[in-house]
């Protein structure tokens, strides 16, 4: 991926606006919600922020017929992908799968796969490596407990999901990569973190990133905040300079409040 692509006009990261649709629509109501999101995006600020959404997989090829066929600027992302290329694994998908369906961005390691369905640090960091090989851009998320919040363990957890998800990764690759930092108490509860603890963990994020893998990478990585986002919260959330675009959950599934989230974020850079 050209980091380029990844900078808005004025040379500043370019802020991304995720949905993570999660177990949500049929393909078929998919179409109708991305026919929805064309017409709420207004295309002023998607010159500054980029958009992308993440169907179920049953539904990833309809909606990148209708984005291809449209011309929707938005990107095509997926929810998970499995490590290895091809074999004996029921059920699972693929990262070239993916690739050639036009996915951009795969979410890796979002914390209801790694606390309700057992997805370990190291399968997180293989499903980010195999995501890189396959040409896409990981959005690895990594998020505290309200207990390990309250243990003022924050830094140490998210520091430490971090480091074991990039093990390894090339320094000009973590510059492409995209972080969620998603406190886990704060996911689907409508609580959010303040913008102050907000911003104040992606600047974490980001240092600890140039302590390990440079200052090219920590400029060019995109930091995102994910947990109750909402077209209410969002110009506030993401005001933050080291806070690069939200990922986004339960309002996504509205299309005019996605829409208005994402005109919050290129608010937030103009
Ligand atoms: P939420 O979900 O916006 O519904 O809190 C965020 C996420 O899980 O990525």
């Amino acid at each position: 991926m050209s980091p380029a692509r990844d900078q808005s006009p004025q040379g500043r990261r370019r802020p991304l606006v995720s949905g993570n649709w999660k177990m949500n629509f049929t393909h078929l109501e998919a179409i109708q919600v991305i026919q929805k999101l064309s017409y709420a995006l207004d295309r002023g600020p998607l010159a500054t922020v980029e958009v992308s959404v993440h169907p179920a997989f049953t539904a990833l090829r309809s909606v990148q017929t209708v984005l291809d066929a449209d011309e929707i600027p938005v990107a095509l992302g997926a929810q998970d992908v499995h490590w290895e290329d091809k074999g004996p694994w029921t059920g699972e998908v693929s990262p070239p799968m993916l690739a050639k369906l036009g996915v951009r961005y795969v979410i890796v390691g979002h914390s209801e796969r790694r606390q309700r369905l057992g997805e370990t640090d190291e399968q997180v960091s293989m499903k980010l490596r195999a995501t890189l090989r396959a040409g896409m851009t990981p959005i690895c998320c990594v998020g505290e407990t309200a207990e390990q919040r309250d243990a003022g363990e924050t830094d140490q957890v998210v520091l430490g999901q971090l480091g074991s998800a990039l093990e390894g990764v090339a320094p000009a690759e973590v510059a492409t990569m995209v972080v969620a930092y998603e406190p886990i108490w704060a996911i689907g509860t409508g609580r959010t973190a303040t913008p102050g603890d907000a911003g104040q963990v992606c600047a974490t994020l980001r240092r600890e990133v140039g302590e390990r893998w440079g200052a090219e990478a920590a400029a060019g990585i995109r930091i995102l905040y994910g947990g109750s986002v909402d077209e209410r919260n969002a110009a506030s959330l993401l005001a933050g300079d080291d806070v690069d675009g939200a990922l986004v959950g339960g309002a996504s599934l509205d299309p005019v409040a996605f829409a208005a989230i994402a005109a919050a974020a290129a608010a937030a850079t103009a």
